[in-house]
């Protein structure tokens, strides 16, 4: 069960300063976790099926730490506002409506179809603060094949009345029956706490949230120093936290006990960014979503330097793509207007490094996942880059960095692989429609 081989051109991240290549390599994948990559086939494996693809790129299937999958419905639209504008004219009208199921039925299905179709292989998402329909969200995130953590999302101040909970008391109450409901239903489907943001939580709220992630063992993730309003608004709200990042912290919303993600992290000052190392942390860098909502550029050389727990975001709808390929070059982008605008001392990011983030950065919050090495979990992605055509001979990366940047995910995807499962193949893609080459080897 679950094991093969993967034929093709290989990359793979090690570490975020090293992209593995292996023209025609084999990846062995045995019981839904890699062994590894080689030149040829090990005498062991000799009798596993093998996916052929030869000339074509397989890479780790992509991490997105941060996703608004009721905003999906609108992606695209509405970015003329800054962000606190832009939550009450646009993101808060359309997270309302997911109080009719027909009407989540409808989008969430959009949104799953979509998922399945690109490359991203995990996610970490927000729903709204309806629990009925985080659930049929989670229903058809699991259906899918990919893994996911779900937040139904908590709010009880500052927000329209028909988005706006009872009280702490009941948002609690509804947010331990999600977890009840939902911990231990799904194989690859989990739920996460999801404070919205500390302007939508009062103290009661958060107080409670954190201790229910402590007794059920629940994840975290929330925003944070995204916005110069919204970071403003924070120190009114909450006059005793010496920075916005404590306002979690003092709550245990903060990375301990529980592994916590953070999305943006553009205005963290230096005792913030001190006590995110010191808990672990992760930080999903958006950077559409920075440019589309006017937020800033996050300081990601500094981070990296730093040797932070980073990953990038799409955050769909401040971002307008769920692509990671896409997220991967608006990384790059905001890099170098950061270098050139802001700070010459911070050196734009490289390819290698957006790779690294988008694959095996993020992949460190659901464990071994994000790379081929000995130990991993199998997740995959294979694309046709002969659909991008050339005329000049490129090397194994610069084919891969070509394919991020013309949007290949889209293009050229030609399966999907997600815990040693293939969730995806050419044919549901409308790519192409012959079979998959998959064939058996005997050694000769
Ligand atoms: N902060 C609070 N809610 C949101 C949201 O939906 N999107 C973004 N980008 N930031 C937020
Ligand atoms: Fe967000």
């Amino acid at each position: 069960m679950n094991s093969f081989i993967i034929h093709g051109d290989i990359c793979y991240s090690t570490d975020k300063n090293t992209l593995v290549t292996h023209e025609g390599g084999y990846l062995v994948c045995e019981h839904g976790f890699c062994k590894g990559v080689f030149d040829a086939i090990p005498d062991e494996y000799a009798n596993l099926k093998i996916h052929d693809y030869s000339g074509m790129l397989v890479m780790p299937g992509m991490v997105d730490l941060h996703i608004h999958a009721p905003q999906y419905a609108y992606r695209g639209l509405g970015m003329d506002r800054e962000l606190l504008d832009w939550l009450n004219t646009y993101a808060f009208p359309e997270e309302s409506k997911y109080g009719d199921l027909s009407y989540a039925d409808k989008a969430y299905t959009i949104f799953t179809d979509a998922i399945k179709k690109s490359a991203t292989t995990r996610l970490v998402v927000f729903g709204t603060l309806h629990r009925e329909a985080t659930e049929l969200l989670m229903d058809k995130l699991e259906q899918s094949g990919v893994v996911s953590f779900v937040g139904k999302v908590n709010m009880d101040r500052n927000a329209p009345d028909d988005l706006r909970e009872a009280s702490a008391k009941a948002s609690l109450a509804d947010t331990e029956r999600f977890i009840k409901e939902t911990q231990h239903k799904y194989n690859n489907t989990a739920p996460i706490i999801t404070p919205r943001f500390t302007p939508s939580c009062s103290d009661e709220l958060m107080q409670g949230l954190g201790e229910l992630s402590k007794r059920y063992g629940v994840r975290v993730q929330s925003h944070l120093s995204e916005n110069p309003g919204e970071v403003e608004w924070v120190r009114e709200l909450c006059p005793w936290a010496e920075n916005y990042g404590e306002a979690y912290n003092r709550f245990g919303l903060f990375g301990k006990p529980e592994k916590t993600v953070m999305a943006h992290c553009v205005y963290s000052d230096d005792n913030e960014i001190a006590r995110m190392k010191e808990n672990g942390v992760f930080i999903a860098h958006c950077p559409a979503s920075n440019t589309n909502v006017a937020s800033g550029i996050a300081p990601m050389r500094q981070y990296l330097d730093l040797d932070m727990n980073l990953g990038l975001g799409s955050d769909v709808a401040g971002g307008h793509s769920e692509s990671l390929f896409t997220a991967m070059v608006d990384a790059l982008q905001a890099s170098r207007l950061y270098w050139r605008l802001v700070d010459q001392r911070q050196k734009p990011l490289n390819v290698t490094e957006v790779f690294y983030l988008a694959t095996k950065g993020g992949g460190a919050f659901f464990g071994k996942v994000g790379s081929f090495e000995e130990g991993y979990e199998c997740d995959a992605v294979i694309l046709d880059d002969s659909l991008l055509p050339h005329p000049q001979k490129l090397s194994l990366q610069e084919r891969l960095e070509r394919a991020i940047y013309l949007g290949g995910d889209v293009k050229a995807m030609k399966a999907k692989v997600c815990r040693g499962k293939v969730i995806v193949r050419s044919e549901e893609l409308g790519v192409r429609s012959e079979e998959l080459g998959v064939r058996s080897f005997r050694k000769r």
